[in-house]
């Protein structure tokens, strides 16, 4: 591997073996899957098999293997139902997760326009709305942008998510065997999620003092209500500890792929002012100045949800996904797969596959559109995986990205201080997670 990461090391062997090949990280075999036919005869054809989750080293300690996105087994089954479950009555009830997400919109619209179209980083801002719609559900309360627990808490995830996706943390990924005994960057990980950690222990604390089991008001007092009618149960998985890892799992996948997302999402709108000048038309012409947008609205809304699309594929958020594990041994493409091997389905790959998008490393909403200027879908068009671990936010992402995308450009015109061609759009990490560049922007009141 050398500077440019284990994805570039990846890409360039696929161009010698093929889709489907093993490479050795430290001693482990790992299993890649390139393009997009691959990765849906692996994950889907065979999608029991290829339903385990790997670990990722940096990250090992504070997961061990607890809540929805490291778990595996009947751990994971009990509480992938139940965070959907939850997910979808916290948005259903009294307010629809839809709505929520209109109202956080609103609050950041005021919230920029006392900025009087100053130059800003956009990373807290991007961070406390998407991060806000996941307190909502978790812990049944907002946070005003002020609130310096809440910035500080999500400074913790940006700089562990930065980390995450270091060079860094790829050579740990390698050798944390003998790594794990020195300081360094996994030791600053650990102790930033432990404090997010805290923060969530202490309001389940909170929780359980004001808890009414006929009213739950969050998905924290929902499992506390499960956890209680499961007590006796010794195999229950509602345990302390699945409800601490489970709630920082979705907190943490929910805020900073998002979040990522609509920062990558407006730097390249910056850079391509005439991309921008179509969203404004068809906001003016479907949506108008008055009313708050609605995720019905995108239908109507072709050329948006082209460039949505090709902010997804282009930011490539996380390019070599998320470590996958056989559960049984398994046959694929003539190899022999022993259970337990990782396997990782390299997203990227199929992101930038030349034969479905005619200009992979372009940023070019026509990748999304027909002749008519209608939207194309692309079955290599996988930013959220495929399979039974497909995102379990997915709906909710792209609900949070039309809205906010939207709901923005409907009330400023955006500005950057350098001239588009200047605006450099190379990531600062490519790693787990891939980092833009940090950027200022104005957004002045239309
Ligand atoms: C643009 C935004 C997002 C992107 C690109 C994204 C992408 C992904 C990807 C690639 C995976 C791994 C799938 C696999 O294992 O093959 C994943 C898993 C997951 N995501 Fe997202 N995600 C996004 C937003 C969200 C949001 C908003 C939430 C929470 C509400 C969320 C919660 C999760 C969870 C819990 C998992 C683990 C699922 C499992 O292991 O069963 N994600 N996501």
């Amino acid at each position: 591997m050398d500077r440019k990461g284990l994805l570039a090391s990846f890409l360039k062997l696929r161009e010698k073996y093929g889709d489907v090949f093993t490479v050795y990280l430290g001693s482990r075999p790992v299993v890649m899957l390139c393009g997009v036919e691959a990765i849906r005869e692996a994950l889907v054809d065979q999608a029991e098999a290829f339903s385990g989750r790997g670990k990722i080293a940096i990250v090992e300690p504070v997961f061990q293997g607890y809540g929805v996105v490291f778990a595996n087994g009947d751990r994971w089954k009990a509480l992938r139902r139940f965070s959907l479950a939850t997910m979808r009555d916290f948005g259903m009830g009294k307010r629809s997760v839809e709505e929520r997400i209109q109202e956080e919109a609103q609050c950041l619209v005021e919230e920029l326009r006392k900025s009087k179209g100053a130059l800003l980083d956009t990373t807290f801002y991007f961070q406390s709305i998407t991060a806000n719609i996941i307190c909502s559900i978790v812990f049944g309360k907002r946070f005003d942008y002020k609130d310096p627990e809440f910035l500080r808490i999500l400074d913790l995830f940006y700089q562990s998510f930065a980390l995450i996706s270091s060079f860094s943390s790829q050579v740990f990924e390698l050798f944390s065997g003998f790594l794990k005994h020195f300081p360094g960057i996994h030791r600053q990980v650990y102790k930033n999620l432990q404090e997010i950690n805290d923060f969530i222990s202490h309001s389940v604390e909170e929780h359980r003092e004001t808890l009414d089991p006929n009213a739950p008001r969050d998905l924290i007092d929902t499992y506390l209500i499960r956890m209680d009618k499961e007590k006796s149960d010794p195999h229950t998985e509602f345990h302390q500890k699945n409800l601490i890892i489970n709630s920082l799992s979705l907190f943490f996948a929910g805020t900073e792929t998002t979040s990522t997302t609509l920062r990558y999402g407006f730097l390249l709108l910056l850079k391509y002012p005439h991309i921008t000048e179509k969203i404004y038309k068809e906001i003016e012409q479907v949506i108008g100045p008055h009313r708050p947008p609605a995720f019905d609205d995108r239908v109507k809304m072709p050329y948006t949800d082209a460039v949505l699309h090709e902010i997804q594929r282009f930011a490539d958020l996380i390019p070599i996904g998320v470590p996958h594990v056989v559960t049984k041994d398994t046959h694929f493409r003539g190899y022999f797969i022993p259970k337990d091997t990782e396997i990782y389905p390299i997203l990227s790959s199929s992101l930038h596959d030349p034969r479905y998008f005619e200009k992979p490393d372009d940023f070019n909403p026509e990748h999304f559109l027909d002749a008519n200027g209608a939207l194309k879908k692309n079955e290599a068009f996988i930013p959220f995986s495929i399979g039974k671990r497909i995102c379990l936010g997915e709906g909710i992402a792209r609900t949070e990205l039309f809205i906010f995308f939207t709901t923005i450009l409907q009330n400023f015109s955006v500005a950057s201080p350098m001239a588009p061609e200047d605006i450099d759009l190379t990531p600062r990490e490519i790693g787990v997670g891939k980092v833009p560049p940090t950027y200022q922007i104005r957004f002045l009141p239309r």
